[in-house]
């Protein structure tokens, strides 16, 4: 593939991504003069030669998604503070001939918060994170600069006790069969696994346990309302599902490429629902 590309995403698969929808939305509505945002599929081993071949090419930036965060972070020459300390880039730039290397999952879950969960359900409250994967790494930093006590647990021990050191955020790790210990006492319970696509079901959770306040976090946005959401939904709790950490995080990248923070609106929220 030797198409030129201003801005884009690449992954491995990518097919499925809604970046461009996002992007291209705010291009025509701030008016940017810039090509359409495009997807690059490209195999991981062929990761650093691809990226390399855009930048020579005159890319501008991309959004880097599954599997291929970790290779982004090793192949940039710069990277933000945010990005050094998940580990993971999902925005690159070049700029002056050089790769710069940001995460931008991390601002994009905060803002994706109301003020007033921020306020009732994370700062010095007890927050579950389940998961140790990438997007958990992202969702651990937010929540401990939102003063959340943080709580992880993950299937497998091991990855959640390598999150704790490699972030080194004051931290505690959950085993999943201890989880009823803590479960009572969380104010804001976070799914950052893949569990709850496809027919997959998060039944990490016994929801009589809960308490009547907590707010109940899926990352996942397709289906819009998973399993795990609906187990909130009936119990009346609050919850969200992870559409607006996507705007949100495409906002920031947007930003750094085109120098303004696009809004999200009912209206792009609605677009990208349909998909
Ligand atoms: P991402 O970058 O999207 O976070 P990932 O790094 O592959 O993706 O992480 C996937 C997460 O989902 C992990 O926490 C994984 O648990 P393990 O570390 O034990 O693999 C979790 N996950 C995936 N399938 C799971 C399953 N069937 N049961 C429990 N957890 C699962």
């Amino acid at each position: 593939m030797n198409e030129t590309v201003k801005t884009g995403v690449i992954g491995f698969p990518v097919d499925h991504s809604v970046s461009p929808t996002i992007h291209n939305h705010w291009i025509d509505e701030y008016q940017i003069n810039t090509d359409r945002y495009k997807k690059i599929n490209v195999d991981p081993k062929l990761f650093k030669e691809e990226v390399l071949r855009l930048k020579e090419s005159g890319t501008l930036g991309l959004n880097v998604t599954v599997p291929l965060k970790e290779l982004a972070f090793s192949f940039s020459e710069e990277q933000t503070e945010v990005a050094k300390q998940t580990g993971a880039v999902n925005t690159l730039t070049f700029k002056n001939g050089k790769v710069y290397g940001d995460n931008t999952d991390v601002i994009g879950f905060q803002r994706s918060l109301d003020k007033g969960t921020v306020e009732n359900n994370i700062t010095n409250k007890k927050c579950l994170v389940l998961g140790a994967g990438g997007a958990a790494r992202a969702v651990v930093c937010a929540l401990s600069n939102l003063g959340g006590e943080v709580f992880i647990c993950n299937r497998t021990l091991e990855k959640a006790l390598k999150i704790q050191k490699d972030l080194g955020i004051q931290s505690e790790v959950v085993e999943q069969e201890n989880l009823s210990a803590v479960i009572g006492e969380t104010s804001f319970i976070v799914n950052t696994t893949s569990l709850g696509l496809g027919d997959t079901e998060n039944t990490t959770v016994d929801f009589t346990q809960v308490n009547s306040q907590v707010f109940v976090y899926d990352l996942i946005y397709n289906p819009k309302l998973t399993k795990f959401l609906s187990a909130a939904k009936e119990r009346n709790l609050g919850y969200q599902n992870g559409m607006k950490m996507l705007i949100e995080q495409a906002a920031e990248s947007f930003k750094i490429w085109h120098d303004i923070l696009p809004k999200n609106s009912d209206k792009l929220m609605n677009i990208v629902e349909g998909l």
